[in-house]
């Protein structure tokens, strides 16, 4: 059968395991789908950064709109980042050329993904996000396919491994914020700007989406309350521990009548709920449906796990699985409002 192939815009923490994780899996995968999955094209900045992963034979491009327009690729693989610039005229462009996207960027989804959604099902190409929320857990697969029967009444959970991170050495040695926070920069979980980590942003992004697919909701971020934990001190978590409660940052999307209600926000769990227990980087998403009720549980964040996810959906491109990227048609999306909290 004929190779996908791959153009790959991107080549940090996400995108360079990508590459790796294809080098080392890729004729298992082909066997099983029975087509190579071939990275063909690359970009990034620098040319000359040692990136642990072998681009030999690799189109290289400066430009990442560029690599976008090659009529030589079947699949745009968006690991920039960012949720304007390049990353979203690449994205366009690519759209425009008729390639499939994969992307882990869901500040682009967030905020563009109505129209984007919109020019891909113009087009009659997919655009496959798996790895844009929680990480290495197949939580958009869940909510687009596996759950299709059910009725959702509720998406919670923990969505950003930086915050969990940071959260929990605190926790259990007392590190500062700062200290944390540092750590969780070297180990690649934070964002470029890791603001939208800790202040909630990155969480809202991703709760966006799991309401979309869940409720048929547009993505919104502007619909959702947010906090987060920039201001949370040792002093804090001491408190919470001695009354019996962790403090984590949850994203909750509930349906209340006819609203979906979305908020962010530092949470008070008490200690002996499974989700009080997961620690460090590790994600939580628990999903209520009227027949299942479930929590998945996995590496929120990092180059495997989500090099994991990314691959995950070139497999799907490769094997002709697809549909609306939300799993319902962008125009039948309906707008989201934003939750009023009650303050007690
Ligand atoms: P990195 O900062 O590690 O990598 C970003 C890459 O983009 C770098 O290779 C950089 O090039 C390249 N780049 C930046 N600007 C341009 C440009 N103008 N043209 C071409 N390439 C450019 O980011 P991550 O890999 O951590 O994140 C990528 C995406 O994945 C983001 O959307 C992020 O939110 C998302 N994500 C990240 C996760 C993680 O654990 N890190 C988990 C889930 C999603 P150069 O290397 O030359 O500087
Ligand atoms: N910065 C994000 C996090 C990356 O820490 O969860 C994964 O989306």
């Amino acid at each position: 059968a004929l190779p996908l192939k791959i153009g790959i815009a991107g080549l940090g923490t996400v995108g360079a395991g990508v590459v790796r994780m294809l080098a080392r899996r890729g004729d298992v995968i082909a066997a099983r789908i029975g087509r190579p999955v071939e990275v063909v094209a690359v970009s990034a900045r620098d040319r000359s950064r040692n990136r642990d992963c072998d681009l030999s034979g690799m189109r290289w491009y400066d430009d990442a709109v560029e690599l976008a327009r090659d009529p030589d690729i079947d699949v745009f693989v968006e690991l920039i980042g960012g949720h304007d610039g390049v990353a979203k005229a690449a994205v366009e462009a690519a759209i425009a050329a008729g390639h499939d996207i994969a992307t882990a960027n869901k500040a682009l989804l967030a905020h563009h993904g109505v129209a984007l959604a919109r020019a891909a099902e113009e087009k009659g190409v997919g655009i496959h996000f798996e790895a844009a929320v929680a990480g290495g857990i197949p939580v958009i697969k869940t909510l687009r396919e596996a759950l299709l029967g059910n009725e959702i009444t509720r998406v919670s959970g923990i969505l950003n491994g930086t915050c969990n991170y940071i959260l929990t050495r605190m926790q259990e040695e007392g590190l500062s914020f700062d200290t944390c926070l540092d750590q969780a920069q070297q180990l690649g979980y934070a964002e470029a700007d890791p603001t939208f980590d800790v202040d909630g942003f990155d969480t809202a992004h991703k709760l966006s989406l799991l309401a979309a697919l869940a409720f048929g909701v547009k993505p919104d971020p502007d619909a959702i309350h947010v906090e987060g934990i920039r201001t949370i001190t040792l002093a804090d978590i001491e408190a919470a521990d001695e009354l019996g409660y962790r403090i984590k940052l949850l994203g909750v999307a509930a349906r209340t009548g006819h609203a979906v209600e979305l908020r962010v926000h530092p949470t008070m769990v008490p200690k002996h709920w499974p989700i009080a227990q997961v620690s460090g980087v590790t994600n939580a998403v628990a999903i209520d449906g009227d027949a299942v009720a479930l929590t998945l549980v996995g590496p929120g964040a990092g180059s495997d796990a989500t090099a994991s996810a990314v691959v995950a959906d070139l497999c799907d491109v490769a094997a002709g699985r697809g549909g609306a990227p939300f799993g319902w048609r962008a125009e039948t999306l309906r707008p989201a409002e934003k939750a009023a909290i009650q303050r007690h």
